[in-house]
């Protein structure tokens, strides 16, 4: 309770401050505490980052076993150690609840799940700055005459996409005429490409590719869209000193090469 008031009294200073230079003034009995929420992060627990994903977009987030891993993964140990706390990973949660959870509060600090950072998701939470740049992708199986966006804009023709992903978004834009199959997530969404029961499926280029390579060489991309994605941490709109840190850490990370040191190894450049 103290801690929201007082988080609550740090903002109408730093707005005060801005708006009339002076406002909320050293000597008051409010400048103590103003200064302590100000530089606190409220962490739903004390010493961690919790973090909440999907773990089913490699090579970001997946699961190596029983291993959660992948570049996000990294990233955020890396993060967490740069601003003294322990990540702390829940288990996988479906994608299209990672938002809402993180809006909700209470039970995550933040969402890592290369969220793309966009206006609608802008209403719900906050996000750090753009760690990662993506587009979207289409695949077809190798045996199939599918071989461009028109081709799979046809009635008849199933897409599959991953449900609140900014593939769904896309597909249902541009493929008006096909029909699109809300799934899970993408590893659904490739078994279904495989059994027929899809003849396409759309999602994030640098996904699709490792998928590909990885795990369904029987399929193949037929598309790159520029969709000029950006991928950003989601956090709760009431902690705006954790997306301030996590920023700081951010750039720490990307000027000592701990970011490329990690990129490299998940995507060899
Ligand atoms: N970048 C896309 C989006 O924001 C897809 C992200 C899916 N991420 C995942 N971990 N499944 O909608």
């Amino acid at each position: 309770m103290f801690k929201k008031a007082a988080t609550l009294i740090a903002l109408s200073c730093v707005l005060a401050l801005s708006l009339v230079m002076g406002g909320c003034g050293s000597s008051s009995e409010n400048a103590e505490p103003a200064k302590q929420a100000s530089s606190e992060m409220a962490m739903v627990n004390s010493g961690k980052l919790t973090v909440a994903s999907d773990f089913q977009f490699p090579p970001f987030e997946y699961m190596d076993g029983s291993n959660k891993t992948g570049f996000s993964v990294e990233l955020v140990e890396a993060l967490a150690q740069e601003m003294g706390l322990e990540a702390n990973w829940l288990d996988p949660i479906k994608f299209d609840t990672l938002v809402p959870l993180v809006k909700q509060g209470g039970k995550i600090d933040a969402a890592v799940a290369s969220i793309t950072i966009n206006e609608e998701r802008k209403q719900e939470v906050d996000f750090s700055d753009p760690y990662l740049d993506s587009n979207q992708g289409l695949a077809v199986m190798k045996d199939s005459n599918f071989a461009s966006q028109e081709d799979l804009n046809k009635a008849g023709v199933k897409v599959a996409v991953q449900s609140g992903s900014t593939g769904e978004a896309w597909a249902t834009e541009n493929l008006p005429n096909a029909e699109i199959l809300v799934l899970d997530d993408n590893t659904a969404g490739f078994a279904a490409l495989q059994s027929g029961k899809a003849d396409a499926v759309a999602l994030d280029l640098p996904v699709m590719q490792w998928m590909v390579k990885e795990s369904y060489p029987d399929a193949k991309v037929i598309a790159e869209i520029p969709t000029g994605e950006q991928y950003g941490i989601a956090v709760s709109k009431e902690n705006p000193e954790l997306t301030k840190k996590l920023n700081e850490a951010l750039k720490t990370l990307k000027d000592n090469g701990k970011y490329d040191e990690i990129h490299k190894k998940y995507f060899g450049n």
